[in-house]
């Protein structure tokens, strides 16, 4: 095996902090929506649990950010080449079938990461998706909700307070259903934990052959 430097240290601080911060959430957010059926916490400690950690992880998506753009990065890794979309087509629907059935036969992963090109076709259309679009419109929609009164010029272009509770809560959903997909994609690895313990020391550890 020959290990590859993968995840720089500012990515892997902010990886963690937002793991752990988004399962926090999640649960906070749903003692909060289902007051009487949670049990996990009073409703006003899960506001101020909800309200704390919404600020940290508001700072600390900066640090991948600011990494990204700093360093250049962010176009290389995370934009899909849509100057050749068929070729990123047939990427996409070479991983899905390795995903659903190529790895139930043995078959070895197509995609192999390279610190310029670090995610398959899926990966980086769905971190894209998720870094540039999702996370920001969670965090606008909560602050929202947080202070309706200071941020109501926001709470308008948005189109009022229910539409920012319904896109808040639709997206608390799907982040609840990543966090699954994500840490089953993320045991794929040639041991269980390899994607993991990578994502903590920044080395993956790939066949000699790539
Ligand atoms: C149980 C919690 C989590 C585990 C075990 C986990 C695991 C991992 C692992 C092993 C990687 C590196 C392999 C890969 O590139 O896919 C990774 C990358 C990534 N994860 Fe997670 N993750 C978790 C939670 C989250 C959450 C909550 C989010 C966002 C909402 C997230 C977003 C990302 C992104 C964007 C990357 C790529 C980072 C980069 O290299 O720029 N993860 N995760």
């Amino acid at each position: 095996m020959k290990k590859v430097y993968l995840h720089p240290l500012p990515v892997r601080i902010w990886h963690w902090i937002n793991a752990i911060g988004f399962i926090i959430l999640i649960l906070t957010g749903a003692q909060i929506r289902f007051v009487d059926s949670m049990g996990l916490m009073s409703f006003e400690t899960a506001v101020d649990i909800h309200s704390w950690l919404g600020f940290i992880l508001l700072a600390n998506y900066f640090i991948w950010l600011l990494y990204y753009l700093l360093s250049g990065k962010l176009f290389k890794i995370y934009i899909p080449p849509f100057w050749k979309p068929i070729e990123f087509i047939k990427n996409s629907i070479r991983q899905a079938k390795y995903y659903g059935y190529g790895i139930m036969i043995g078959d070895k992963n197509p995609h192999h990461p390279t610190p310029e090109s670090k995610f398959n076709p899926m990966q980086q259309i769905s971190y894209l998706m998720i870094m540039v679009l999702l996370i920001p419109l969670q965090i606008l929609t909560g602050l929202i909700l947080w202070d309706p009164h200071l941020f109501s010029p926001l709470g308008s272009l948005i189109g009022g307070i229910q539409i920012a509770t319904l896109v808040h809560t639709g997206l608390w959903i799907f982040f609840s259903a990543f966090i699954i997909v994500h840490f089953y994609l993320a045991t794929l690895g040639h041991t269980p934990m390899a994607h993991i313990k990578a994502m903590f020391t920044g080395y993956e550890e790939e066949h000699e052959e790539h």
